[in-house]
């Protein structure tokens, strides 16, 4: 079976109740690929009013979410919660969150494995700094990023591995189609050797870092992408043209 197409928007802590709403009207009204699933991620506070706005078919995620059912955790939102907020998905292990507020793998592997248990899908991101890329040690790192995870979670098909070098979100300094593939692919034998060979051949690898409308058909057309995780662009109406990156 082929890997449906999927692409995610992450808005990071970008928008107001006015540019959510009007992201999401844009997006009710825009002709997408039904052939491609899109999933949005704005920040917490506007989850419930991106899910109340958009049109069914089109699923929000949350950007993060905390591995414990309920309680005293300030500041920390659980799966339960999402759920029952119809907030279907959650983005795990962003470089921003690995880096910024210091998340080890192991820590981002208990949240996918309490997300997974919970019932909601994740976007799991992975990737190298320019300095690793640098020292060759890209499928080194992005692999073990992986199989910290794959420790807590044996079943994959409800996580979509994001591959996000570092040195490419957010300086306009994508990936080529040939760098990406080659990691893509590589993290496809991996999910093949330490998760199996359905997860091998069913688990969507996206890329993210500097997604355009301008490079995004090129990087589809590779045999082992199977979509983006968008940020600066999630917020524009190009976005659309990232959604349908496949289809024309
Ligand atoms: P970017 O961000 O598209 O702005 O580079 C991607 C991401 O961080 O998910």
């Amino acid at each position: 079976m082929p890997r449906q197409f999927f692409v995610g928007g992450n808005f990071k802590m970008n928008g107001n109740i006015e540019t959510i709403k009007s992201i999401v009207a844009h997006l009710n009204d825009a002709k997408a690929d039904p052939n491609t699933e899109v999933v949005i991620a704005p920040p917490s506070l506007y989850l419930l009013l991106t899910r109340e706005h958009l049109r069914s078919g089109i699923e929000v995620a949350a950007q993060n979410v905390f591995d414990r059912p309920n309680g005293a955790f300030t500041g920390e939102i659980s799966v339960a919660q999402l759920k029952d907020s119809n907030i279907t998905w959650t983005l795990l292990g962003h470089s921003e969150r690995r880096v910024v507020l210091q998340e080890s793998d192991a820590f981002v592997a208990k949240k996918t494995a309490a997300a997974i248990d919970g019932g909601i899908g994740v976007i799991l991101c992975c990737g190298e700094t320019l300095e690793q890329r640098e020292a060759d040690k890209t499928i080194e790192i992005v692999t073990s990023q992986l199989a910290a995870v794959a420790k807590e979670v044996k079943d994959w098909s409800k996580i979509v591995v994001a591959y996000e070098p570092i040195w490419a979100i957010g300086t306009g300094k994508v990936a080529t189609a040939a760098q990406a593939q080659e990691v893509h692919a590589a993290i496809r034998k991996w999910l093949g050797e330490s998760v199996g060979s359905e997860a091998q051949e069913a688990t969507r690898v996206i890329y993210g870092g500097s997604v355009s409308e301008k490079n995004c058909k090129e990087l589809a057309g590779e045999k082992d992408i199977d979509g983006f995780l968008v940020g600066g662009a999630s917020l524009k109406p190009a976005f659309v043209d990232i959604i349908n990156a496949r289809s024309s």
